[in-house]
């Protein structure tokens, strides 16, 4: 049987975990003009490191084939949830001690600060290239979301070729071309609003095709940061100044709550047909972005205010309430 979009209503628990996030997170800006600014987007990033850490990184990372080839930068970038483009102003890397069988027996240590890009904004492929930083302008965000938009046209197609090399249910496979068009739509409604400013093609480089590789991938890029796009894309809907903007964003908002509960359903069918060993890097994997979310949400509400909408307080909060929802 095809899978139709008034299907999705079966299952809408991401639908009910943002509607419970948008009713506590305030409309109106604090009267602290510290959490209304709109400086810098720093991160830092100050704990232990545990030999799980490492078989994660390892896992994540299948260019970096043992301990002795890992870098600061690395552990840095797994850390901050996987995303490229940080620019690094501190890196200090301290590598767990173990015993001749591989067990911890001293932690180690990383301690790193830098600044992040624009992040969350829709499904990046594997292997994504992200595009080069523009101005502060709401143009050149716009631009970047475009480009987002149209990678994940690509995440989707490709999702669906690799769900039916690994058999999986039609029906996935189906809401998976059903989101690329979407996806084609956002694209284009985006970039529409992008006047001036050039959104070049996707980029991509050769990434791992397996099953473990993708659901790893869905776990972290679907399950959080699509569904965090999801929710800033409500946000935009019912707080952006241009009501063409927040009609657009409206319909979007809609969908990407849909692709986020196909990333959740995709996850229970990766997970299932995954061995003990590698469900278990998936779930760590998902843990730490979750974990993390509230730092890229910040970092996020750093960017350009009319697109950022939440204030910097305000989205630490709303990220940590989205994150235990979503984990529970
Ligand atoms: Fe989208
Ligand atoms: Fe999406």
């Amino acid at each position: 049987m095809a899978w139709k979009r008034e299907d999705w209503r079966a299952n809408q628990t991401v639908h009910r975990v943002i509607a419970a996030v948008m009713a506590a997170t305030p409309m109106a800006c604090s009267s602290s003009t510290a959490d209304c600014s709109n400086g810098p987007a720093n991160f830092e990033i100050d704990r232990a490191l545990t030999v799980e850490d490492m078989v994660g990184l390892l896992s994540a990372k299948p260019a970096v084939k043992g301990w002795e080839d890992v870098q600061c930068d690395d552990v840095c970038a797994y850390l901050g949830g996987g995303f490229g483009g940080q620019e690094l102003k501190t890196c200090d890397l301290s590598l767990p001690a173990t015993d001749t069988d591989g067990n911890q027996v001293n932690p180690g240590s990383i301690k790193c600060s830098g600044t992040q890009p624009v992040i969350c904004e829709g499904r990046r492929p594997l292997g994504h290239v992200e595009m080069a930083e523009g101005d502060q302008s709401v143009g050149a965000v716009l631009a970047q979301m475009a480009y987002l938009e149209a990678a994940a046209v690509d995440a989707f197609e490709q999702l669906a070729e690799q769900l039916r090399g690994f058999g999986a249910p039609n029906q996935l496979i189906q809401r998976c071309l059903l989101a690329a068009d979407d996806e084609r739509r956002h694209a284009s409604v985006i970039g529409a609003h992008a006047t001036g400013h050039a959104i070049p093609s996707p980029l991509a480089t050769a990434a791992p095709t397996d099953l473990f590789s993708v659901a790893l991938h869905n776990a972290v890029e679907g399950c959080v940061n699509e569904a965090w796009a999801a929710l800033m894309a409500h946000e935009r809907s019912r707080r952006l100044d241009d009501p063409q903007l927040r009609a657009d964003f409206a319909v979007i908002a809609a969908d990407e709550t849909r692709h986020a509960q196909l990333a959740w359903d995709l996850h229970a069918w990766f997970v299932a047909q995954l061995p003990t060993t590698e469900a278990a890097v998936v779930h760590d994997a998902q843990s730490t972005a979750l974990r993390r979310l509230p730092q890229l949400a910040v970092a996020q509400a750093g960017r350009v205010a009319e697109m950022a909408v939440l204030p910097r307080s305000i989205a630490r909060a709303a990220a940590r309430d989205f994150a235990a929802r979503l984990a529970a």
